[in-house]
This record gives C-alpha cells, structure tokens and sequence, in this order.
C-alpha cells in the first residue's frame, strides 16, 4: 500500500514534554507512565524528531507536570516557528516559583503567540488535595493563579483559565466553585472537562448527562461574563468553541458515541517523553520514534497507526476528549455551522449591549 501523504499541519500536536510529577491525582489517565525521567529523550532527539513534524497550529504542552521540565521552552521553540499556533499549558500550579517563571519564558520567548495556561482545579481545598493526592495543593494553586495574574499585566499574550475534571465526586460542589472564581477575578475564563474513566483508582464515575449539562451551561454562562469584561473580541469564538465541544460531549453521554468523525490521528497528534507515538492520548501507542530513527512520518504513517485510524473512523471510541473532540468541529460540516452561527449570534449580543 503507498503511503499517506503527510498531511499539510496538525491541528494540535500534544508533546509529553516530561513523565515527571509532583501530584498523585487519582483521576490521571496518565499514571501507567508517570515518573520514568530516564527513559525519556534528549534535547537532541527532540530536535531530531521535530524536523519531522508538520507545521503545528495548536501546541499542547503536557505531562506528567509540564513546568517541572528545565527545557520546557527549548522543547517548545522546535515546533512554533509562526505567530498564529497557539501554545497550551496545563498545570498543577503546585509549584509556584517554578510555574510563573515558565510561563514568563514562555510568553517573553512567544509574545506574539496566545499562551492558555490553564490551572488544574478539581473540587475546593480538601477535596481538591484529596484528589491529587497533595497536601495544600489548593492554597498553592491559588497563590500561583495570583501571581499569574500579576504576570499578566506585562504579558497581553496570555490567558488564564481552570480546568476542572468533572465527576459525580466532585459534581455538587462545582457551581459554587466555579461561580467564586468567576467572582475572584482569578481566571479570563472555566473550562469543565469530563472525567475519562480510565484512572488509577475503582469508583470514580463520569457525571450523567443531566449534571455534566447543568454545570457546562452555568461554565457557559460565567465564561460569556469574564470574557465580555476582559476580552469581548475573543468572547464569541471562545464561548461558541466551548459551547459546541460540550454539545458533543453531553449527545456522547447519552448515546455513548461520538455523532462526528473523530480527527485523532489525522489533524491531532500525541508524542511523548520517551518517543511513544500515539494518534490519541486514550488509544494504545502506535510505534516510538526511536525505532525509526526519530523520523515522525515513519510512525505516523505505520500499518499500526493506518489499522487504528480505520478503527476510529468507525466511531468505535466513546470518548469526550477536549483536544481530539474539539479539534474535529472545524472539520465536521454540521457542528462547525452550529458553532459559527453560535459565534454570530454571540457577536449580536455582545454588540447589541455596547
Ligand atoms: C494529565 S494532566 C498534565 C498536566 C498537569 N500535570 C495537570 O495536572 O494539570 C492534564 C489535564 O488532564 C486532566 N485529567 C487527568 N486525568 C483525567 C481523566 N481521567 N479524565 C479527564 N481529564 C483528566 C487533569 O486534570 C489535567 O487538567
Ligand atoms: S498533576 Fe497532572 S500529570 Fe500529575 S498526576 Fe495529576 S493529572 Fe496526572
């Protein structure tokens, strides 16, 4: 069989710049493969692999605990080499020192790039410590969230949001917690994903489709708040983005399929630390660059990866992964219609109160 052309970009590149952490969440769909630093690449196999890579729109900076990383920004400057790919960056925000000072490399080295920070948040302090499994994890976010904020004033490229992993666990305490940090002033906007139930722990449930709705819409109704007083031109892309992404989400939920074709392995990619290719976080590796001479298109275009792209074509996943479910709107006739004419109707709005 030839092989597939490589395709013009991606959509958004997830790079596993390190294994490394400094929490035990007993949600992380990630804890199979956490803290292993000595099986992870050089700075020079880095670079080797990026020269393979196509041009990335969205870069994705994960982990493990992405700010732990020394060459976090070394790693990102070899796959941004143009101002519209935006930079994504979650965080435990455990670390404060360590997280601002990243962020202000980040931002510094890419000012004419977006840079999303977004602070991992999943319930109030003791339930949120509880969860990741760190004493005082809370008070330390919020100091970090602070003095990100701080930071934001000399750095008009960056924007700041939670991300809180949703389940029945901590359903019920959230629209008080997302209501106070809309109140706080601390965060441009929520972002309310839910959990994948793929986790180190037995017992802990995604919400039901009734409870993720209410609590996406309040998400929804804060975000179209923060953003008008803040950003008001990034309001309706942001907002009708989120809102048709938790859509799908919610349909997924109740019928347990996913009602568009998932990118994962065509727009969107994942390579981690230690050169494991995967087409989705949540899927089986599809090979290691380090087999194939760092060279990303010889794993990309493997019968491994062909055999799992025609498995996900067939919407066999049920999955609400934001980056991969996200990432296929735009690509999907009927849901980019809905969210543009979302956008529009926002736009009005908006425009119609000033
Ligand atoms: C794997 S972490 C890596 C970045 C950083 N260590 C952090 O916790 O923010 C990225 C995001 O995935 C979320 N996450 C982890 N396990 C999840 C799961 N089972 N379902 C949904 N989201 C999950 C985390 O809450 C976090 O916001
Ligand atoms: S902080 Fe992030 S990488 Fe670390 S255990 Fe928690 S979710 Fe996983």
């Amino acid at each position: 069989m030839p092989p597939e052309p490589s395709p013009a970009e991606l959509a958004v590149l997830t790079i596993f710049v390190t294994s490394v952490c400094n929490a035990r969440c007993e949600t992380c769909f990630f804890w199979d493969s956490l803290n292993h630093p000595r099986d992870e690449m050089t700075l020079d196999e880095w670079a080797k692999v990026a020269e393979t890579v196509p041009p990335v729109r969205g870069l994705q900076l994960s982990g493990g605990e992405p700010t732990l990383d020394a060459d976090l920004v070394d790693k990102a400057m070899l796959f941004i080499h143009r101002p519209e790919t935006s930079i994504s960056l979650p965080t435990n925000g455990i670390r404060t020192d360590q997280v601002v000072t990243q962020v202000g490399a980040l931002t510094s080295c890419f000012p004419q790039n977006r840079v999303i920070v977004g602070v991992s948040i999943d319930g109030p302090a003791e339930m949120h410590d509880q969860i990741r499994g760190v004493k005082d994890n809370f008070a330390k976010a919020m100091r970090t969230l602070d003095q990100l904020r701080d930071l934001q004033r000399e750095r008009p490229n960056l924007r700041l949001t939670t991300l809180t992993c949703l389940m029945e666990k901590n359903a019920a305490a959230m629209p008080d917690l997302l209501r106070g940090f809309a109140d706080s002033g601390r965060v441009d906007f929520v972002t309310v994903e839910p959990l994948r139930e793929q986790t180190p722990v037995d017992g802990l449930r995604a919400p039901s489709h009734e409870t993720l709705k209410s609590i996406q819409d309040l998400a929804l109704e804060l975000n179209i708040r923060l953003l008008a007083e803040r950003y008001p031109e990034e309001m309706p892309s942001i907002v009708s983005h989120l809102d048709e992404l938790y859509g799908i989400q919610q349909r997924m939920r109740i019928r347990g399929v996913l009602d568009l074709d998932c990118q994962a392995g065509a727009a969107t990619g994942v390579l981690e630390a230690n050169g494991t290719v995967r087409l989705c976080e949540l899927l089986e590796p599809v090979g290691n660059v380090r087999d194939f001479d760092h060279d990303w298109n010889a794993v990309w275009h493997s019968e491994p990866a062909r055999r799992q792209r025609e498995h996900i074509l067939t919407r066999a996943c049920s999955c609400t992964h934001c980056v991969n479910v996200g990432q296929s709107i735009a690509f999907d006739a009927e849901a980019e219609a809905r969210r543009r004419e979302t956008e529009r109707q926002l736009a009005a709005r908006a425009a119609a109160k000033s």
